[in-house]
């Protein structure tokens, strides 16, 4: 069993941040919320229906961004948003409203000047900007992530994060996994998962007291001093586990 006991909420206009050691099962959860896997127990639910009864629907309105590209390298930035839009929007959406979106997008994702670029010209940050892109162009009201900005140095970081929180102030709800601890006030939720189960969710400064440290960097070092089920415990106990399912 690799998750057990997970029980969150990710809220419409909220940016949330799952965090957690290497092997604790961030991308199994995210691959849970997006459809890559069905649980063999359990339900993720959104707009109030399980989500694999409703997954055409659901994968509607979802956009996932997994670990690994999806764009094709030989493309110019247009030409990929232009393909990607042709997939995914309706058949009657002209060309010149096409057209008219991809503009809007790389313009909002700071991409205007490398649109005629060939992708496997464009830096790190860029790339994944690119595919963040790809995703909204059918303008999706869950955002998903999976480690968006591994690889990139801390101002892109700082960058990527500050768009992923206007698309949320924005109505969206959007869920990235991170393995940086560098922004995390920038969020509205830290999810914390260690060995499959959810020891914190909360804010920052609540993670920070949560563990008694000053420094979410030495957040990790902390849990490594008790077993996963003590932080459970603890996380239970606590009024954070109500606060993260409303009550
Ligand atoms: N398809 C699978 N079958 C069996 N075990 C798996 C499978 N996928 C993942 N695991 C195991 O589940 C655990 C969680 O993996 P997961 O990829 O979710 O971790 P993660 O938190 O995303 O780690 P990382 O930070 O390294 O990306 C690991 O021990 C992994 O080996
Ligand atoms: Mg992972």
């Amino acid at each position: 069993m690799i998750l057990s006991d997970v029980n969150l909420v990710f809220r419409q206009g909220e940016l949330t941040a799952i965090i957690g050691p290497s092997g604790s099962g961030k991308s199994t959860l995210v691959k849970c919320l997006t459809t890559a896997h069905r649980p063999t127990r359990g339900t993720v639910c959104a707009e109030g229906g399980d989500i694999w009864k409703m997954r055409h629907r659901y994968r509607q309105i979802l956009g996932y961004v997994p670990q690994d590209d999806i764009i094709h390298p030989q493309l110019t930035v247009q030409q990929a948003f232009f393909y990607a839009s042709k997939l995914r929007l309706d058949t009657d959406v002209g060309e010149a409203a096409i057209r008219k979106r991809i503009d809007a997008i790389a313009g909002m994702l700071g991409l205007a000047e490398q649109s005629r670029r060939r992708i496997y010209k464009l830096s790190g940050g860029q790339r994944k900007r690119v595919n963040i892109g790809i995703e909204l162009l059918a303008d999706p009201s869950i955002l998903i992530l999976d480690e968006p900005a591994s690889g990139l140095d801390p101002g892109t970081e700082e960058d990527l994060v500050k768009l992923l929180g206007s698309l949320a102030d924005s109505g969206r709800t959007v869920v990235t996994t991170t393995h940086s601890m560098e922004y995390l006030s920038a969020f509205d939720q830290i999810v914390l998962l260690a060995s499959g189960r959810v020891i914190f969710s909360g804010l920052h400064q609540e993670l920070l007291a949560h563990f008694g440290v000053t420094h979410a960097a030495d957040v990790f070092k902390a849990i490594r001093q008790k077993d996963a089920s003590y932080w459970v415990s603890s996380y239970n106990a606590s009024p954070l586990s109500r606060k993260a399912l409303g009550g």
